[in-house]
């Protein structure tokens, strides 16, 4: 296959039956561009028990997922040229910068760990990076895995059609998207703003820019210094009356 192959390593592979078939990555997947493989963590583990987890050295609550046969799956279902990353909470946080670098490889081995632990010899021998989705704990890997193969999936050439919506988004370009409206134009008192019914499109494309700068300021000043703004971004803001002010509502 051309595209990206992401194989997941997981102790619960029947998560992602679903979520492969799904929307996005199920049209990515039927298109040949993607192809998710779940790998069950239990195949590459000792018969007859099969065990992945074991009692942590030192003492303590919480299994610690053994190595073995993590490092047994990922030599088996790798491919030379494969980017091993490990998914826990411990790892680097995961962002848009990070999922278009993952983009451009051709496979991904996801290690699904369980928030008590994974035992610290796969990080050392065979990881080449951790990633975490925020700074909350999830029980698993797993529903993270998912996050990071959908945010690659849409990167990935002829999965979003209209490269011009990949363009205006949040975080690619590090701005908040504008509000969208769709059909009633009123709906329970609430209007469709005018400038948007206009059909002119300087107009418009004026007041988006506005919203989305207002926006990001208000929501995610972090990601919009004083000093990135242009003169031409503050006299697009001072276009936004007080009243839209979201602390004010
Ligand atoms: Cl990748 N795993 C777990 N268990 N919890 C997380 C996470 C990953 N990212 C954020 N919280």
């Amino acid at each position: 296959m051309t595209g990206l192959r992401v194989d997941v390593l997981t102790i619960f592979p029947d998560f992602f039956r679903e979520f492969g078939r799904t929307s996005l990555v199920g049209r990515a997947q039927r298109a040949g561009i993607l192809n998710v493989v779940t790998h069950d963590l239990r195949a590459w583990a000792q018969p007859p028990q099969r065990r992945t987890d074991d009692y942590a050295y030192g003492g303590g609550p919480g299994m610690v997922m053994m190595v073995e046969p993590i490092v047994a799956a990922v030599e088996g279902v790798r491919d030379v040229d494969g980017r091993v990353v490990l998914m826990t909470p411990q790892g680097v946080p995961f962002t848009q910068a990070r999922a278009s670098e993952l983009a451009k490889h051709r496979n991904l081995v996801l290690i699904c760990g369980r928030y008590e632990g994974v035992d610290e010899r796969v990080r050392t021998l065979i990881a080449d990076e951790e990633i975490s989705i925020g700074d909350y704990v999830l029980s698993g890997g797993e529903v993270a895995a998912m996050v990071v193969i959908d945010a690659v999936a849409r990167l990935l050439p002829g999965v979003v059609g209209d490269a011009a919506s990949l363009e205006g988004e949040s975080y690619g370009t590090g701005r908040l998207a504008y509000p969208q409206f769709t059909r009633p134009e009123e709906f329970r008192g609430q209007c469709v703003p005018p400038v948007l019914l206009s059909g002119h499109h300087g107009r418009i494309d004026r007041w988006r820019r506005a919203q989305m700068l207002h926006r990001t300021r208000q929501r995610r000043p972090d990601l919009l210094p004083d000093e990135c703004l242009s003169a031409e971004d503050w006299t697009l803001i001072q276009e936004i009356p007080a009243s839209e002010d979201e602390d004010s509502l």
